[in-house]
């Protein structure tokens, strides 16, 4: 039986520490790079105080299953999240096995791009603030009169940059082909269309909404692949399709329990975290089982 403990924070002594994202811990192996998904969750951009009982493991399955169903599309970056091969493909992972075993994923290393490529197939967080102030996104005119959250009548590739701190700009998609060039741009811009647009009716038909999401790519020799974590909840908005009510925000599908919780809070939305009451954790962790399921068809 897979470990099932909650794991917020871990160390691999000897192995070095890349990064430590809001959730995952990025371990170097030279060549290779071990992608470690905790069971930490933000919210409102903090972490919160404890975890949510597997959604390491649901996390790194959902991307897992998307790589694979998307790579006719376009090459990734995951080479297995299969516990044997991760440890045999380094021997100082081997005393590890159970706190890595289901939330982990060796990838190639790549050289990341320097632009997140973001699809929006609906208008909102960002994309909406700036279509209140200026009818565009990322300098893409859009009609008038558009209600948040809105449908498009096509997804709009919108990129932005990415800051080591601070939160991502939105860039035009001139300023990203000044950045990446013109062929760069346009495989970029086509891919992530082309990926988005496919999961999008896939998880649609399943009734999860996605409504954008943001995919990282990098070079590995001259090619360029997919890397990072791809339409997971934490890199996408997913909403459920049944609540689905344009002219205002959305439901989340994954976090809702843990926002409108935290709404009853007197809580300034900065660190540290509020602590999430067990029943909210477990109704949370339901959630995310539910979007593994209908995306997957598996049971964890
Ligand atoms: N195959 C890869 N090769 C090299 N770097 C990669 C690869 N895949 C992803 N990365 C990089 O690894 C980093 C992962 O960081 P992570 O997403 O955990 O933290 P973050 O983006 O800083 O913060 P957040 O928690 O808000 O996402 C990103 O900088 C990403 O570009
Ligand atoms: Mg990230």
């Amino acid at each position: 039986m897979e470990n099932t403990k909650t794991i917020l924070t871990f160390d691999i002594p000897g192995v070095p520490l890349l990064k430590q994202g809001k959730v995952r811990n990025v371990y170097d192996l030279g060549d290779k790079l071990l992608f470690v998904v905790s069971d930490r969750i933000s919210a409102f951009d903090v972490i919160m105080s404890n975890g949510i009982p597997d959604k390491g493991r649901i996390l790194n399955n959902i991307s897992a299953f998307w790589f694979e169903f998307m790579k006719d599309v376009v090459d990734n970056h995951m080479i297995t999240i299969d516990i044997d091969q991760i440890i045999s493909a380094d021997s100082r992972l081997e005393g590890f096995r159970s706190e890595l075993e289901g939330r982990s994923m060796l990838v190639e290393k790549a050289q990341p791009m320097p632009v997140e490529c973001i699809v929006r197939g609906y208008i909102s967080g960002s994309g909406w603030k700036d279509y209140q102030s200026t009818g565009e996104i990322s300098g893409i005119k859009l009609p008038e009169g558009l209600k948040q959250s809105d449908k498009l009548e096509e997804p709009i590739f919108t990129p932005s940059t990415k800051a080591d701190t601070g939160h991502d700009i939105n860039i035009s998609q001139d300023e990203m082909k000044d950045t990446v060039g013109e062929d760069v741009f346009e495989f970029l811009k086509t891919k992530s269309v082309e990926i988005y647009s496919k999961a999008r009716e896939y998880a649609g038909s399943k009734g999860i909404i996605i409504a954008d999401t943001k995919f990282e790519f990098g070079k590995v020799e001259d090619k360029i692949i997919l890397i990072d974590e791809a339409l997971t909840p934490d890199s996408s908005r997913f909403w459920p399709a049944e609540d689905y009510q344009p002219g205002g925000s959305q439901k989340s599908f994954d976090k809702q329990f843990v926002r409108d919780y935290l709404e009853t809070l007197d809580w300034d939305k900065t660190p540290p975290g509020p602590v999430l009451p067990e029943k909210i954790a477990e109704k949370t962790r339901e959630k995310y089982l539910q979007a593994y399921k209908i995306l997957t068809g598996k049971e964890l």
